[in-house]
């Protein structure tokens, strides 16, 4: 009988499960020469891909951080973006946050809606740009690509909300970034598209196929490309392992985004997501809680979408 041996990858340490009688596997790609760290770095500094981490973001966190009243420095920002302060105060206004009155102004939606549900409009418009783009190499459209990212942010705040409160601020923000990575290698994968889909239909994981062509995955180069936005480590650290809980430390927000992807990815098989069923046990719901939670997150990622499009 084949025998399982762990071998840590020498550039992610990310611990590789070889059989041991199995043939091994090639390293495939035509980056194989430089894989890993050293083509890491070089595609962290090529990457355009992601803008540099939005200034109102940056704003609306310092503000949240500190003791000051906060929403009227927060909409002196916004006022400088008049673009962006339009889309938050439509989706102030959309079925999702429930409002009896409309509101007009940012200080009346953060009046009537909390400054975290403020901060919350505010990461949402300003990243739907950026995760809201067309992923040739993995073959996702763009409007795909916005929906499982807002499903995983909602997802992920939900679970929190009812199980880690201290968790929520985090598990939202994290979840809309946090397949960020392919964002980052999808023109890589389009170079050695053939390679990629060759490991899909063999039933790889996308973060397997991944490992395969550059010797790490999307959420391993999203961490460490998120060093340069000076995101909360607790939410990179996350990022990182979101496909890999179990790597990460006995981390409660990892398995939170991991728990949240698993329930976005139901019913979408193609993608080959291998659910770590200890993080989704460890998170904690019955069958029925979960499937309320999934019906939530459809419905509240329909009113968004519906609103922002
Ligand atoms: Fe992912
Ligand atoms: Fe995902």
């Amino acid at each position: 009988m084949d025998k399982e041996i762990d071998l840590p990858c020498p550039a992610c340490k990310t611990i590789i499960k070889l059989k041991k009688n199995a043939p091994q596997e090639p390293v495939v790609s035509g980056f194989d020469s430089q894989a890993g760290d050293a083509l890491m770095k070089k595609i962290i500094k090529n990457s355009r891909a992601l803008p540099p981490m939005p200034q109102i973001i940056i704003k609306a966190n310092e503000v949240l951080s500190s003791d000051k009243a906060g929403f009227k420095e927060v909409g002196d920002v916004l006022a400088t973006d008049q673009a962006m302060a339009t889309r938050v105060l439509k989706l102030a206004n959309s079925a999702y946050y429930g409002l009896t009155v409309p509101v007009s102004s940012v200080q009346q939606a953060s009046a009537l809606l909390g400054f975290q549900a403020l901060l919350e409009l505010i990461t949402v418009v300003s990243t739907s740009k950026m995760m809201g783009k067309a992923l040739t190499g993995y073959a996702i459209d763009a409007r795909d690509m916005w929906e499982h990212s807002l499903s995983v942010a909602i997802g992920a705040k939900l679970i929190a909300e009812k199980k880690f409160p201290a968790l929520v601020n985090d598990a939202f923000n994290a979840g809309l970034i946090h397949d960020s990575g392919m964002l980052i290698l999808d023109d890589y994968v389009a170079e050695e598209k053939a390679t990629f889909e060759d490991a899909m239909d063999k039933k790889k994981t996308i973060q397997e196929a991944e490992t395969l062509l550059f010797g790490f995955d999307h959420g391993i180069i999203a961490s460490e490309f998120f060093k340069k936005w000076k995101l909360p480590p607790c939410q990179t650290h996350a990022i990182r392992y979101h496909h890999k809980p179990s790597q990460s430390g006995g981390d409660p927000l990892s398995r939170v985004l991991h728990a949240a992807d698993a329930l976005a990815n139901e019913n979408k098989t193609e993608q080959n997501f291998a659910n770590e069923q200890n993080a989704i046990d460890f998170v904690g719901f019955s069958d029925d809680e979960w499937a309320a939670i999934g019906l939530e997150v459809t419905e509240s990622v329909n009113h968004i979408m519906a609103t922002m499009s």
